[in-house]
């Protein structure tokens, strides 16, 4: 076992491991929860048994799942278990298993320890770090209820990604590739060639890293750790628009992306030959579609309903002048958003 600990104030312990279940087996922990996926159960329920017994709650795997009915149902199930205070939650899945189980530690009894295990890309590289927990409110937007609750520890066993579909790597790599456009224009030039699995792996580290450093800086998200949004903007319209069902988050990413390489054209600020690179190295990863022809309306209405709009009749956009880096705009002229809107659909 390695333990990393390359930022000494941020205060999770970051555990890389190859073997993540004899660790936890080892754990002295008197009531020791786990939270999962059906899918997670399917492949590692007997590993998982052999360490939690019968004390594992399963979700259906999807972002469907971060309701607050099934926060209740878990709720009740740590309730019926008598977990006590001194009891913790372990989050053995990816970025909606990782938000639940925040989420619910945060308010049970007031707050219980929990640690993450991402077993997904995109939690490896994005949302197990930073404390978000966030649910879904129907009719209102993604994560509108939530915390920001950091587990203790981060288990980080490279092994938990050989068995994902390559749907779900692309979906990772959309939300690596972020990495590279707005912070590290290194992992630019990595996925200009064919990504081998130790340059992956060299990704994935950079990206922890990176993702810590801003966590840091701006827990609370009140300045830098917005860089973090970019295509999440129009990304999550996309999403809320077809009631998550269309687009995974990352492909929804990846065309909030391509939607703000052209805003950033558009504004002036984002260079052609740039527009051109990043469009094709987006659609490099998986060829990404427009499942549908949203109605503008519609996505404009969810971009001004996203919990991120702070303020009125302007939208704030993360927009890229050159590799690597980023800016802020905010955006209160909807007629260049509409416009950018109709020159996407001819890219896409
Ligand atoms: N996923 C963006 C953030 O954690 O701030």
């Amino acid at each position: 076992m390695k333990e990393l600990s390359f930022f000494g104030n941020y205060k999770v312990k970051i555990v890389f491991t190859k073997e993540i279940f004899p660790l936890l087996k080892e754990k002295n922990q008197r009531e020791k929860i786990c939270i999962t996926d059906e899918n997670l159960y399917r492949i590692y329920g007997d590993r998982l048994e052999e360490i939690f017994g019968k004390n594992i709650f399963r979700i259906s795997p999807g972002e469907k799942s971060k309701n607050m009915g099934v926060v209740l149902k878990i709720l009740e199930f740590l309730c019926e278990k008598r977990v006590s205070r001194r009891g913790k939650i372990f989050g053995f899945g990816g970025g909606v298993v990782g938000d639940i189980t925040g989420f619910v530690s945060g308010i049970y009894k007031r707050g219980i320890e929990f640690s993450l295990i991402p077993t997904s890309l995109i939690s490896f590289v994005d949302s197990s770090i930073g404390g978000k927990c966030g649910i879904n409110l129907k009719n209102c937007g993604k994560n509108y209820v939530g915390l920001f609750n950091h587990p203790s520890e981060i288990f980080f066993d490279f092994s938990l990604l050989s068995t994902l579909p390559q749907k779900e790597v692309n979906n990772g790599l959309f939300e690596l590739i972020k990495y590279g456009f707005v912070l590290e224009k290194s992992i630019l030039e990595t996925f200009e060639g064919n990504l081998t699995q130790s340059e992956l792996k060299k990704l994935i580290k950079i990206s922890i890293q990176k993702k810590i450093s801003v966590v840091i800086e701006d827990e609370k998200e009140m300045g830098i750790r917005k860089v973090l949004n970019f295509g999440h903007t129009f990304g999550h319209a996309l999403e809320k628009v077809s009631n998550y069902s269309l687009y995974s988050h990352g492909e929804a990413v990846g065309l909030g992306m391509i939607y703000a390489l052209i805003l950033g054209k558009n504004l002036n600020i984002t260079d052609e030959e740039y527009l051109k690179r990043g469009i094709y190295l987006i659609k490099k990863i998986n060829g990404l579609k427009l499942k549908r022809k949203h109605r503008w309306e519609n996505l404009l209405n969810s971009m001004s309903m996203d919990k991120k709009v702070d303020r009125e009749n302007s939208l704030l956009f993360v927009l890229t002048p050159t590799p690597g880096n980023f800016l802020f705009k905010e955006i209160n002229d909807f007629t260049i958003l509409k416009k950018t809107y109709g020159e996407f659909l001819k890219w896409i």
